[in-house]
This record gives C-alpha cells, structure tokens and sequence, in this order.
C-alpha cells in the first residue's frame, strides 16, 4: 500500500510515542489494512491473547474489539490495555448476560460451560472454560466425562464443534451479524465461476455454507491454510479484513470473498488517528474489576492451556 506524506508522519509519530510508552501494538485480521501494517503483531484471538499473556510491554494497545481488550486486561492486570475507541464491541459477546447464563446453568445444574472468547468477562466469570474458534473442537473433546455441556453464545460454532466433536450441546441462540451475511448460493456461484479455487471459512458462518467448504477455520488458520502450495486460489468467507493479510503474504495467489457485504463495523472503528490520540491520551483504557477478573481468568487460564499443547500439536488450533 502507498501512504500519504499525512499517512506516513501518523505513522512516524504513532511508532514514537509507542516506543516512550513502551507499548505494544496488537491487531486482529479483521482490522484496516493501515492498522493491520503498524502492528506489532497480527493474529487471531487465540494467539492475540497469547501475545498478552507474553509481552514484557506496559502498555497494550489493543486493535480489536472490547472483548479482546477485556482478555487482555484478564490476563495481564498490570498492564495498562487501551482500546483506541471505546465503542468497537462485539454484538454477538452481547447477546448473553452474566445474568441469563446463571439461569440456564440452574436449568442445567450438572452442565459444564464452554465459552466462546467473544463473550464479556462476566460471561467468562460464570463459565467453565473459554474458547477461540482455533481450539473450541480440541476444548470440547478434552470434556468427555461432562454429563452435558452448555456452549454460549455461538449457536452457529456451536453446531460447527457439535459435528466436529460428535457431541450434543445445549447452544444459546447468538450469532455473528456479520457472518450471516455470507450465503451458500454465493459459493455455489463462485465455485463455478472459479472451478479450480478452494474454499475456507470461519466457523462462525452458517452450517450450510461450512457444509460446502473445503475447510472451516479461525482467521489465522484461514492465513495458515492460505500458504499451502496447492491453494493458489481462494475463495474465503470471513470478516473483509483478513484479505489484506492474505493478499500480502502471498502475492501473485487470487482471493476471492464470498461476501464484501461481511465487514464487521466495530473492527473497523479503529483508526492511524485513534491509535495516536489512545497512545497520547492513555486512553480509553479497559480494565475488569478483580473480582470478576479472577473469576474469569480461570476460564481464560484452562483454555490457553489447551491452546498451547493444541497448537504444539498442529491439529484443531488451525
Ligand atoms: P478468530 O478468533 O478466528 O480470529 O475470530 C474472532 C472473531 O471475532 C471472528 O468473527
Ligand atoms: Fe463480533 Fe462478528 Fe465482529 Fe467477530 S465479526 S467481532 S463475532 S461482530
């Protein structure tokens, strides 16, 4: 990408004020590609939050959404976590309550909970363990002695680990709105427009549309996936950001969305300019109150567990 001389003295002062904060610049997939281009690290949830749990910066500067910074903050509770715009949420960590996931686990007082990352931290609080779309199959299948399981709020990578680990859950009804938006009928048309292309999506989409992909994977399993030798074109269904990454790691191979009606609005309120004003301001911060912290951290701490041996072993941590 060319910068612009405005573009390139942002960037300057950003990478200054980073270095006298002694900050770290972490971002998702999903994030402008500008963003994406000044991190210090770009990846997917799960090896975001290992990141955190790593760095020796004070500060993290957290490219994401609000439940990423949140893990953060879980994690490393000494550290300073900004969120350059406080907005940038996640509808579907929205769709449970703390409040509603304790009346469920009364229905379901032998039920063990699994909780996908994109949940507030009162929502990891009251669940078992957490979850990224990289290590939820592994997860699930390590819980064979749970008489039941209930796996909030993802109905949609909720059926996707139902098949993968062939077991029943009870799946809280949330989904990603954004995508939603990505439709069979669009791979269908594509794969014939494109005979020769693979197709890979997140686990976040519809059971129909995984049913007809190659491979159903995290974003940096889609980045993964994407170097193998024989994928020279690619048809993807996930988040628009993640093309950018795609398209510069491997130039001279074709990516194809199956929607550009997917673009999560929230990931995209992170800007150069916000990124600035955050590390000026040291703000907005975000912070989770101890208690509800030490609650959540126990969830968070048995899946980067999981995490680490998962992807030491190359399997389901795509
Ligand atoms: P990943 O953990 O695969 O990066 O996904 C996060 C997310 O929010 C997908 O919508
Ligand atoms: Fe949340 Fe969907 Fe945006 Fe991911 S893409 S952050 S699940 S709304």
């Amino acid at each position: 990408m060319i910068e612009s001389d405005r573009d390139l003295q942002l960037i300057e002062r950003i990478l200054e004020l980073k270095r006298r904060r002694n900050a770290i610049i972490l971002a998702h997939n999903y994030q402008l590609g500008e963003v994406q281009d000044i991190a210090d690290f770009v990846g997917d949830s799960l090896e975001l939050s290992q990141k955190a749990a790593r760095t020796d910066s004070e500060v993290i500067v957290f490219c994401g959404v609000h439940f990423m910074a949140e893990t953060a903050s879980i994690l490393c509770p000494e550290k300073r976590v900004l969120l350059p715009d406080i907005h940038a949420g996640c509808p579907m960590a929205d769709m449970i309550t703390a409040d509603q996931l304790h009346r469920k686990k009364g229905e379901h007082p032998n039920a063990r909970v699994v909780c996908y990352v994109n949940t507030t931290a009162e929502v990891k609080a009251e669940s078992d363990v957490c979850c990224t779309s990289a290590n939820a199959v592994r997860i699930v299948e390590g819980l064979n002695d749970a008489e039941e399981i209930i796996f909030v709020p993802d109905q949609y990578l909720g059926h996707y680990i139902m098949t993968r680990a062939g077991r029943e859950m009870i799946l809280w009804p949330g989904y990603c709105p954004t995508h939603v938006r990505i439709l069979s009928q669009d791979i269908i048309r594509l794969r014939d427009e494109y005979p020769r292309a693979k197709v890979v999506v997140h686990p976040e989409c519809r059971p129909e549309v995984i049913a007809l992909a190659d491979e159903a994977t995290s974003t940096s399993g889609i980045c993964r996936y994407a170097r193998r030798d024989e994928v020279q074109q690619l048809i993807v269904g996930t988040e628009m950001g993640i093309i950018h990454r795609l398209r510069k790691e491997n130039p001279g191979k074709r990516f194809i969305p199956i929607s550009k009606q997917a673009i999560c609005p929230n990931m995209k309120l992170i800007t150069l300019e916000k990124i600035l004003w955050s590390l000026q301001e040291m703000a907005p911060e975000v912070k989770v109150p101890e208690e509800i912290r030490l609650r959540a951290k126990a969830a968070v701490d048995r899946m980067l567990e999981f995490g680490y041996s998962s992807i030491h072993r190359g399997s389901h941590a795509e």
